[in-house]
């Protein structure tokens, strides 16, 4: 039996492969991208693009495996620098799985300076489902973006609608997300860093385990870092397992998570 809410440390491709068949309803995945972090070995272990894109393939193949009929796997990737493989994994990781839909996070400020072109300010997360026919389970519902008051202001003044109570309550709900999220990126002074370089922000992570599992499903993230998608899924009630090679990170994650669990329930979920 799988106990659930545990971090592993070690290899992507190995590790993956001694977790169940047919198991997790999501998967997110933020492997490293490529020679986008030059600092940072695990950015840079591959000699070349091909090289990266063979193993990029091994540990999409073995999360294939692992991911319900109707679960989503969401892989984040980033184009603007000087780098362009990322299409290439795309269109290799949508002949093994289905292409679903194409999220695009913006970071609300740009990232670099570039002078030869716009200055880059997203990155994505390409989402596949296991065939073409698979039929993924999404909740539009949980993840709605509050209107501006002065929206709110100009929509309660439509004469055409009867009970304003109603229309209000409605209005507050917020309207659906779409498939561009907004969410700024850490800045270095921010209080949710942890000490990863590469961390993603904890809004845009619940984002993704809210619309994409419901409570009490399995989430694997198998390049976990400092353990984000794990405080999500302890926040949101879902069960997950991690993935991370660098004992020093998974020191990092297993902290966060133990800190988590020493709050007031009622703060966490
Ligand atoms: C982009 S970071 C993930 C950051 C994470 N999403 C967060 O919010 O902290 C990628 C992580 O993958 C880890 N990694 C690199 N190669 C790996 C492998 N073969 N197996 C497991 N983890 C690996 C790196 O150490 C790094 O922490």
């Amino acid at each position: 039996m799988l106990v659930k809410n545990r971090l592993i440390t070690g290899d992507a491709v190995e590790k993956i492969a001694e977790l169940p068949d047919n198991h997790f309803q999501l998967i997110i995945a933020d492997p490293p991208y490529f020679q986008v972090l030059l600092g940072e070995q695990w950015d840079n272990q591959w000699k070349s693009p091909e090289a990266y894109l063979t193993w990029t393939m091994k540990w999409v193949q073995a999360c294939r495996d692992k991911l319900r009929d109707d679960g989503l796997f969401y892989i984040f990737g980033q184009l603007g620098k000087r780098e362009h493989t990322w299409l290439h994994a795309c269109s290799m990781i949508c002949r093994e799985l289905a292409y679903h839909d194409m999220i695009v996070w913006d970071r609300a400020v740009g990232y670099n300076e570039r002078y030869d072109s716009f200055t880059p300010q997203y990155e994505m997360a390409l989402a596949v489902k296991k065939a073409n026919d698979a039929k993924p389970w999404f909740d539009k519902d949980a993840v709605r973006v509050p209107y501006d008051e002065d929206i709110i202001a100009g929509y309660l003044k439509d004469k055409r609608y009867k009970d304003m109570d109603r229309r209000r309550e409605h209005l507050r709900k917020g309207k659906y997300a779409t498939n561009i999220l907004r969410v700024p990126s850490l800045k270095g002074n921010s209080k949710e860093k942890i000490g990863h370089p590469s961390q993603k922000p904890i809004k845009l992570i619940e984002m993704l385990v809210e619309s994409s599992s419901r409570e009490g499903d399995w989430v694997l993230d198998p390049f976990i870092g400092s353990g984000t998608t794990a405080e999500a899924c302890e926040r949101l009630g879902r069960k997950w397992i991690g993935i991370e090679i660098d004992p020093a990170y998974a020191e990092i994650a297993k902290q966060r998570i133990a800190a988590l669990k020493t709050l007031d329930r009622q703060t966490l979920f």
